[in-house]
């Protein structure tokens, strides 16, 4: 058969409801035109992100009522330092509220003034706790990564050769750590080939620099190396991630992702004193090491969960669900990063609007049209979210302006699609008439979660 369907039946519903378009007008101007101030229920759809939006298992239900709320040492932090171990091999296993408590520790243990942290791309909130700390988070991806139009299958691989710079001019000493993003959520959810990591764990060791994985999406990763490197054709996906980790001495995660849990996260590394630093600075920040700001029954889904997303089927339904999306826009000829992403459709707002300058932020634009058009929440990765200013205090716009409509995880239905498709197409034959954005109050961390915005008449 070559429909492919959801690998699983629906036992539980939430309702959802599509306010009128004079209440999203209304919604949106109270919310001051960002997204992230909507009440979730005045949005029909919701595709702001993938991350702990997920919907549970029979079996992480089931496993729930088994948590162990013990302070100490539980059977459920057991349950999970197993798993965890099983996928990755590495030794210290340490849970985290969600992915950037993660980060916070291993930036605040590691990291001093003036170091420097490469990776493919930097997530915002590892932007953010690396440079909290006065160090520096490059970017290295490859340049495929730029070209919104370049089918290559890897395109969140590292550019070796800048990497290969990046340590001759910044010298071992100021690289504590690099990191490698899989999937490369802020370059379109492009999956890293394992010839990559491979290829970046021999260059790390050349200079005795560990390599750090943030891993919040590897089993979509691991999917796409076993669809695209052809001698991983016959691996399981648990065997793939097993060896992915192979190469990394650490890894941060967000089991929000691909932990198909709602909460969670861990930090894990493979030297001691790595992890003793880790622990001392656990008990003052997240908690005994044992269960790090989650309950028993957070560890118990969560070890379900990290094996459910390695399941065959279910990435095989995941990726025909973000491919589904992605071919409609194709042909109606919507701009959008492609190949298409693993968690993700990434519009390309830059060539939906060409009328918006980018510090006009064209990604602001197509996302607040899109909820008053649809009842659709998405949300922007463009100059709001990864500008940066420049010293002379000029605000430099970002290299892509993308929108993203991230899906949670067993979630939405085909017929959910193709509402969105239908919003979309509405959207991309009135695009002439979208305005462009200024800020008017901006934060100085992470602004895109709190700045306020008006239109540009
Ligand atoms: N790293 C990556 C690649 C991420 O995508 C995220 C979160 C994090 C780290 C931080 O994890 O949210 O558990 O603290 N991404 C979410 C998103 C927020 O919408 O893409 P967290």
């Amino acid at each position: 058969m070559r429909t492919i369907i959801e690998p699983f039946r629906i036992k539980m519903t939430e309702p959802i409801k599509l306010i009128s378009r004079e209440e999203r007008e209304k919604a949106l101007e109270k919310a001051q035109y960002n997204v992230f101030f909507l009440d979730a229920e005045d949005c029909c759809i919701d595709l702001l992100t993938d991350s702990g939006t997920g919907a549970m298992s029979t079996e992480q239900w089931a496993a729930m009522m088994l948590g162990d709320e013990s302070y100490a040492g539980s059977k459920s932090w057991k349950k999970f330092e197993t798993t965890v171990q099983e996928i990755t091999g590495i030794k210290h296993v340490l849970p985290t509220h969600q992915g950037r408590a993660a980060e916070h520790i291993l930036a605040q243990t590691r990291l001093k003034e003036g170091d420097v942290i490469p990776n493919n791309s930097h997530f915002d909130t590892t932007r953010a706790n690396i440079e909290y700390v006065g160090a520096q988070a490059l970017d290295l991806l490859c340049s495929e990564g730029f070209d919104t139009t370049s089918e290559f299958p890897f395109k969140g691989n590292m550019d070796l050769q800048k990497l290969h710079d990046c340590i001759e001019i910044n010298g071992v000493d100021k690289i504590p750590f690099c990191m490698m993003t899989v999937t490369n959520n802020t370059g379109g959810g492009q999956p890293v080939s394992m010839e990559n990591i491979r290829a970046v764990k021999a260059l790390l060791d050349r200079y005795g620099i560990p390599l750090v994985i943030d891993a919040c999406r590897f089993a979509e990763n691991a999917y796409f190396i076993h669809e695209n490197e052809p001698e991983y054709r016959d691996k399981t996906l648990l065997e793939i991630a097993q060896e992915m980790f192979a190469y990394a001495d650490a890894a941060t995660m967000s089991c929000k992702k691909d932990g198909l849990a709602n909460i969670g996260g861990f930090l894990i590394c493979n030297d001691d004193k790595w992890a003793e630093d880790f622990r001392n600075e656990f008990i003052l920040r997240e908690g005994f090491p044992t269960y790090g700001g989650l309950a028993g029954r957070d560890l118990e889904v969560i070890a379900v969960g990290l094996m459910e997303a390695l399941d065959y089927d279910y990435q095989v339904y995941r990726h025909a669900t973000v491919t589904y999306l992605g071919n409609k826009l194709q042909k109606i000829g919507i701009p959008f990063v492609k190949p298409i992403g693993g968690h993700a459709v990434f519009l390309d707002a830059r060539a939906f609007l060409p009328h918006i300058p980018p510090l006009q932020y064209p990604g602001i634009g197509l996302v607040n049209t899109i909820y008053v058009d649809g009842g659709i929440r998405c949300v922007e990765l463009g100059s709001v979210m990864f500008g940066r200013t420049d010293e002379q205090g000029n605000e430099v716009p970002a290299p892509l302006e993308l929108v993203r409509l991230a899906f949670p995880r067993r979630v939405y239905t085909q017929s959910h699609f193709d509402y969105i498709i239908e919003v979309l197409e509405e959207v991309w034959r009135t695009r002439g008439k979208i305005p462009g954005y200024r800020i008017t109050y901006q934060p100085k961390f992470l602004r895109h979660f709190s700045c306020r915005f008006e239109p540009i008449e």
